[in-house]
């Protein structure tokens, strides 16, 4: 329970809100009138398991580019899968666009009520309660990871994550407002983001320590308990950089499965063990470059990269411009390859010379 503190955790909360909400691109000023359900809409799919600061420049980007739902409806797939390149989880762009044009096919305006977001594509639970709270003054739970802490540690919830997670939804329920409750749960994510952190949260200046449980019994850094994580398994892969006269053979991955609709490297099958050249696009005698490592969220890729030359450009996929690889739209893991394929056929060329 909640001790101590006279002033209710939404007054002192909104309170340090209005002096020290961060500026945020998407964001109304604390207390003004709602932004642009569409802005809000982008940045909360954009911020969905990605930090504030990798979403910046993707957020300017994007709302250059399609300044309304109703532009962005209208895009190329392959323009946006490219832009989205480097955020990552590329299901998300996927579930944007299939978003943008419903709402764009219904009129152009979001819906308003939980209920009816939650059944566009991409928008769940969390997603829907923060548009209807921030875009259109709806009390909505909004219980995002950072959330996730601050109510762990106010009310001193013992129970592991996720299994938590219906306590701590229960009781972030209790403290939301009917008045502000855009600026409530951005006020929630910032007091996570900036006080109530992860490690050695400054309790010392928590506007609602006050209220809090955990604070009291001078434990607060032990919340939220999680269940110990399972270990990730590792596979394995091999990429082949193919040139052919100052180009570099580019495919698109299908829409289904890892990285799905994403510009790509030509890639063999990811499995336990090495597959070797399995997948290659040529018959060619290829050269090891190096490996690059990437994380997804439910296993460690190692991924050797191969390189060879060919004349041949029958086959599927694109050949693209070497010099203007870092303008093709890979993801993350590819444009690692890519980085290391330049830097392989620099020191080729050197040692030629
Ligand atoms: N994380 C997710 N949504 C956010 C928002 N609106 N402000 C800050 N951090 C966020």
């Amino acid at each position: 329970m909640p001790v101590d503190s006279p002033v209710p955790i939404p007054i002192l909360l909104l309170a340090w809100y209005d002096r020290s909400a961060r500026r945020l691109p998407w964001r109304a000023p604390p207390g003004a009138p709602a932004t642009d359900p569409y802005r809000v809409w982008l940045s909360e799919v954009m911020l969905q398991q990605t930090t504030v600061a990798a979403v910046g420049r993707y957020f300017a980007e994007f709302t250059q580019r399609w300044p309304s739902v109703d532009a962005l409806a209208g895009a190329a797939d392959e323009d946006v899968m490219a832009a989205w390149a480097g955020l990552g989880y590329y299901a998300r762009a996927r579930n944007l666009l299939a978003c943008a044009r419903t709402v764009a096919a219904a009129g152009g305006h979001f819906p308003d009520s939980e209920e009816d977001l939650r059944a566009l594509p991409g928008v769940g639970a969390y997603t829907a309660a923060a548009i209807a709270a921030i875009a259109f003054g709806r009390r909505a739970v909004v219980v995002d990871a950072n959330v996730e802490r601050v109510v762990a540690r106010l009310f001193a919830i013992s129970t592991p994550l996720p299994a938590a997670k219906t306590a701590i939804r229960e009781a972030a329920a209790t403290i939301t407002p009917d008045t502000r409750p855009g600026d409530f749960a951005q006020a929630m994510m910032d007091l996570g983001a900036t006080i109530c952190t992860p490690k050695r949260p400054a309790c010392a200046i928590c506007p609602v320590n006050g209220h809090c449980t955990a604070f009291r019994a001078g434990d607060a850094a032990l919340y939220p308990v999680k269940s110990p994580k399972a270990v990730r398994p590792s596979r394995h892969g091999t990429t082949f950089w193919l040139e052919s006269d100052g180009h570099v053979l580019l495919v698109r991955r299908p829409d289904k499965g890892m990285l799905g609709g994403m510009r790509a490297l030509p890639s063999g099958p990811w499995t336990d063990a090495d597959p070797g050249m399995a997948g290659a696009p040529a018959g060619i005698s290829w050269r090891p470059l190096g490996n690059v490592a990437h994380v997804f969220t439910h296993f460690a890729l190692n991924l050797a990269v191969v390189a060879g030359d060919t004349s041949d450009r029958t086959g599927d996929g694109e050949w693209w411009p070497v010099d203007d690889i870092d303008r093709a739209g890979l993801p993350t893991l590819f444009a690692k390859a890519a980085a290391l394929a330049q830097k392989a056929r620099i020191a080729e060329d050197e040692g030629r010379a």
